[in-house]
């Protein structure tokens, strides 16, 4: 018998992973997808660039109409080599600043923007099996995943991670802001009404603050192996 258009993406695979801001997510995705051939969804990138479009377009980022239209209508093009084209400009760096991490929690808080980014999250759900990276893959986006993860490490690891990646890049940052500045946007993520970042009932916890990027890759392969 055919299968519907349901069917057939509930047959799709689905690993989530889900956790605060750096804690390895991005890292640990991509060498998922890289592993099983499978494609990837970097969600956060949608609420990066959802900033950025208001930025550039003088948009304040409290005006809840205004920056769900901008999140509705993103001209956004993830090239498959890297890279990621806003209308047609590559944005890869600026959209990876701590700034632009900043601004994306702050438009991820406003309900219709989470709602106009549904739809093109859904869409990366494609044959043969999809990794998702973000605050709300488990929860909303893709609950009836084949997997889920939650990754957690303490603020002051993740800052000091982070801090580590900065000044490897050139830039002049201080731990103690790095830290505060995490805390202030793991409490925005936590604490909003729409999609908080938080684990799925069915979600496997790690805990990576002792734990290689490695270790953490084979943690999860083992998961998926014993499914
Ligand atoms: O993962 P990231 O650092 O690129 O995410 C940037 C911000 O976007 C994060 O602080 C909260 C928001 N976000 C979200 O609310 N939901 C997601 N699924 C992904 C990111």
């Amino acid at each position: 018998m055919a299968q519907t258009m349901t069917q057939v993406h509930n047959s799709i695979p689905v690993i989530t992973l889900d956790g605060p801001g750096g804690v390895g997510k991005g890292t640990i995705s991509a060498l998922l997808a890289a592993e099983l051939n499978w494609h990837y969804l970097d969600s956060g990138a949608l609420y990066r660039l959802t900033g950025l479009a208001c930025v550039q377009n003088g948009i304040a980022l409290d005006s809840s109409e205004e920056v769900a239209l901008h999140a509705e209508n993103l001209a956004v093009k993830f090239l498959p080599l890297g890279g990621i084209l806003l209308d047609e400009q590559e944005v890869e760096a600026l959209i990876r600043t701590e700034m632009a991490g900043n601004n994306a929690s702050k438009v991820a808080a406003i309900p219709q923007v989470r709602d106009a980014l549904f739809k093109r999250q859904k869409a990366f759900l494609q044959l043969p099996g999809l990794i998702a990276d973000g605050r709300d893959m488990g929860t909303t986006i893709f609950p009836d995943a084949l997997l889920k993860v939650f990754l957690t490490a303490s603020a002051a690891e993740r800052a000091k991670r982070r801090y580590k990646q900065l000044i490897e890049k050139g830039n002049n940052v201080k731990l103690a802001d790095l830290i505060v500045e995490i805390q202030e946007r793991d409490e925005r993520d936590m604490n909003r009404s729409a999609s908080p970042l938080k684990a799925a009932k069915d979600a496997h916890i790690i805990d990576t603050s002792d734990l290689t990027i490695d270790e953490v890759f084979q943690k999860v392969m083992l998961l998926y192996k014993n499914l």
